[in-house]
């Protein structure tokens, strides 16, 4: 492989750099140089209905409302040869010589490679054989389809006779389709001369009809792959274009002048379009690929194919992307000394919740056909300081997902519905908890009259739905007054300890206090006098019974098994101690001050290692059947022992409580991903979004990241910036400012919306605290203690903040 160096033009900002790539300076992008990154480094994107996924390599795929029951193209899970995609291969007429416009499937030798991977979409520029090719990916915004502009420029002082070659294969419907043989007969393609576009048709969509019959709907869209220019050819079968015994880096269709024009019923349903491009020394052309899924009620394929595939809209649109994605990510923006942490929290982690966890719900890693009820209401938290109607909507949307007893789905397909009915011990818990940071966000009670359905028939008021889940926690409780752990708590892992109803979790117990406390003046609010009174006296008693059966000495217990033996305990030999009941006991008040410092401290010697906060420790090497699954991982993966980035994130906040705010940084700096550049082959991760893990001390791989993009962490890790290191958060009075800083930071700034006003925070550390606000002047004038003045006013405000 030969690597031009140095070609890039923003050499001069690069940020984070290692031998695969780097940030732009304002870290809106991130640029890989070398494709060979040691796992796919990949970009999710979507307009919250339509996603792909690409890699650095050109891997990925397409689907439409989520990628287990709506694919459009075909993906088997494979981190490792990373070789599905929807290619353009670049071909030489004359010499024949053929590459790809990104590295795969030829990976061909190049002079110059590069991918920008931005907010909404991804760049891949080439140069082979002195032809350069820049082929941009981007999802349009209002439309479900994407689009591939592919400008390609003659470089090589001769005149050049050149084609371009799409391919990918079809998948429509559930995924993966296992038993292709099957699926394959249900498909039927046809090439649209008039619009140059090779559209598909499946006659099958797994679900069963009105009547209950199997195999008896049609997949109710028309998926199209459609060129801005005439094809020279098409073909729309695998076997013509792949060859029989081919490959994809070297098919068949590289070899003929044409493609072979097979459609119809009979093949194995792929799409490829060949162009023909002819450049004069010194020229450029440009080429738009579109492909899509139009639903037959909603939508005309021929009138979308029509509407996108030209050069014109291809600019329109992208440049409509951009204003897309800022309106969602840019009305918030921290300043710090960290690059780190602005580049995360301004740009990645807002574009890694909205994109790929509430939108696409898949990435590399992990292909998701549903909604997890605890998940997506915490992700949907990544909206409150801009777009918090849409945090509103999935509030309810999760509501609805509630059965009349108060217990929820576990996850539900987002097509049709349905999933596990949960006998976990927190789930439903997470509606009330959600509830505290939108009401102090945003003072919107009228959520709690608004009318959603229960799973079960009938209906009431969303205030009622966070009450039942609350009054079904309540009949959940041990003998001697421990909430119950049933199939599992937040660690899903742990799904045999209590699976009859008698083992407990102390975390469950403490995010029910919490829970309680700040549901009961909602239930005042409401003249629910009697249920507010209940929840004080729970209340009460919890933080006596945690205390009591919860507390290990040096820290608390996680819980107790069916057969009620202690987990979490230094009795324990594996799994001595967990770090949700300790950061929960200081994030709830569970804790005392003094019990509270004591647990962080075993926090901080056990779990706080090199590359943030294990989940647990030591990890489990022995099946524990009375445990559950967490056991049977290898030591140091995942829950078992791992960095498990989401709880990580918590222990942020815990310090802060704490009064530790260089501990709290350190937690986070530990997992905020770019400052795991400088070893990207022990990482392997993706530098710009967060993993879902990190393997614990045990492992061999101590430190590698994996299950990147699709984690819960990101909203997390953006909140434990903006709210606990800065210290700039909601109350029900105003915005509450009270920063957790490196005392070195000698300043920061934070722009942020509250209640339609906008604040322009500066905060000022002359004095070299890590804590305390001296004084702070808003639009001039000093205000008494440090909760902002709720404008409410649609204007700007200018706040100066004096720490000391
Ligand atoms: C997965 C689940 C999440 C759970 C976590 C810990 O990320 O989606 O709901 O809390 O694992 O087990």
């Amino acid at each position: 492989m030969s690597t031009v160096q140095n070609q890039s033009t923003t050499q001069q900002n690069q940020l984070f750099q290692n031998e695969y790539g780097y940030f732009t300076e304002n870290g809106r992008e991130y640029v890989i140089t070398n494709p060979r990154t040691p796992r796919p480094w990949s970009n999710i994107i979507s307009n919250g209905d339509y996603s792909f996924m690409v890699s650095q390599a050109g891997g990925g795929a397409s689907w439409r409302g989520n990628a287990g029951q709506n694919r459009i193209t075909r993906l088997f899970q494979d981190v490792i040869k990373d070789s599905w995609g929807k290619f353009i291969y670049l071909r030489d007429r004359s010499s024949g010589k053929f590459w790809s416009a990104a590295w795969k499937p030829v990976m061909a030798e190049f002079e110059h490679y590069e991918v920008r991977h931005g907010i909404g979409y991804s760049v891949f520029t080439q140069q082979v054989d002195g032809i350069r090719s820049e082929l941009t990916v981007f999802v349009a915004p209002d439309a479900p389809l994407e689009i591939m502009q592919l400008k390609i420029t003659n470089n090589s002082g001769q005149t050049r006779e050149l084609d371009a070659t799409t391919y990918f294969e079809w998948a429509p419907g559930f995924a993966p389709d296992e038993h292709r043989e099957f699926h394959k007969i249900f498909m039927n393609s046809e090439y649209r001369e008039d619009l140059n576009a090779i559209q598909l048709e499946k006659y099958l969509w797994a679900f069963p009809d009105e009547k209950g019959r199997s195999n008896n709907v049609s997949w109710p869209y028309t998926a199209f792959h459609a060129a801005s220019e005439q094809p020279s050819s098409y073909d729309a079968d695998k076997e013509s274009f792949v060859g029989m015994y081919g490959e994809e880096s070297r098919p068949q269709a590289m070899q003929d002048q044409e493609l072979a024009g097979h459609t119809g019923r009979f093949g194995d349903a792929a799409a490829s379009l060949r162009v023909a491009v002819k450049l004069e020394p010194g020229a450029s052309h440009t080429v738009v690929f579109t492909i899509g899924a139009a639903e037959h009620e909603k939508e005309d394929a021929a009138a979308l194919i029509r509407e996108y595939t030209s050069v014109e809209a291809a600019e329109r649109t992208l440049a409509r992307v951009h204003e897309f994605w800022s309106e969602l990510i840019d009305t918030e923006e921290i300043q710090t000394p960290d690059p780190a942490m602005n580049i995360m929290t301004n740009v990645w982690l807002k574009y890694q919740s909205i994109s790929c966890r509430l939108w696409g719900k898949t990435a590399y890693y992990q292909v998701s056909a549903g909604y997890g009820f605890r998940d997506q209401l915490q992700d949907s938290q990544i909206f409150l300081t801009n777009k918090p109607e849409l945090m509103r909507k999935q509030i309810l949307m999760h509501a609805s997902q509630q059965f009349q007893e108060g217990d929820v789905l576990h996850w539900w397909f987002t097509i049709r519905g349905g999933g596990p009915r949960t006998r976990c011990s927190d789930d439903l818990l997470w509606l009330p908890f959600i509830m505290d940071s939108y009401l102090k966000e945003t003072q919107d009670y009228q959520i709690l009259d608004e009318i959603t359905p229960f799973l079960d028939g009938g209906e009431a008021t969303v205030y009622e739905h966070c009450k039942r889940a609350i009054e079904k926690s309540f009949l959940r409780f041990s003998p001697r007054g421990v909430p119950l752990m049933g199939e599992h708590d937040w660690n899903d892992g742990l799904s045999a300890i209590g699976y009859d109803w008698k083992g407990e979790s102390f975390w469950v117990g403490e995010f029910l206090y919490m829970i309680l406390g700040s549901f009961a003046p909602v239930a005042q609010r409401r003249g629910d006098q009697a249920f507010a009174d209940k929840m004080i006296e729970v209340q009460g008693s919890l933080k006596q019974t945690l205390n009591e059966y919860g507390w290990d000495g040096e820290w608390y217990l996680q819980a107790t098994t069916d057969d009620g033996l202690k987990v979490g305990s230094k009795e324990n030999e594996e799994g001595q101690i967990f770090l949700n009941p300790q950061i929960w006991a200081v994030i709830s008040g569970v804790a005392d001050e003094e019990r509270g410092q004591q647990a962080m401290a075993s926090v901080s010697k056990h779990l706080l290692r090199d590359y943030g906060s294990l989940l647990l420790y030591p990890a489990y090497t022995k099946v524990r059947r009375d445990i559950g699954y967490i056991t049977r991982y290898a030591p140091g993966l995942r829950e078992n022992g791992g960095v498990y980035t989401h709880a990580a994130t918590w222990a942020v906040w815990a310090y802060t409580l704490a009064g530790q705010p260089e501990k709290a940084y350190e937690a986070y700096s530990k997992i905020c991903p770019p400052n795991r550049s400088d070893d990207p082959n022990g990482y392997v991760g993706e530098p710009y979004v967060t993993p879902g893990n990190s393997d614990g001390p045990i492992s061999p791989n101590y430190g590698r990241g994996g299950w990147t993009w699709y984690t819960g962490s990101s909203q997390w890790l953006q909140r434990m910036a903006t709210n606990w290191i800065l210290g700039v958060r909601a109350e029900h009075e105003g915005l509450l400012v009270d920063p957790s800083i490196p005392s070195e930071w000698p300043e920061f700034s934070y722009r942020r919306n509250f209640r339609g006003a906008t604040y322009l925070i500066h905060v000022d550390n002359a004095a070299g605290v890590s804590r305390g606000v001296k004084s702070i002047t808003v639009d001039g004038k000093e205000i008494e203690g440090n909760i902002l003045p709720d404008f409410q006013d649609g204007k700007k405000h200018e706040v100066k903040v004096i720490m000391g």
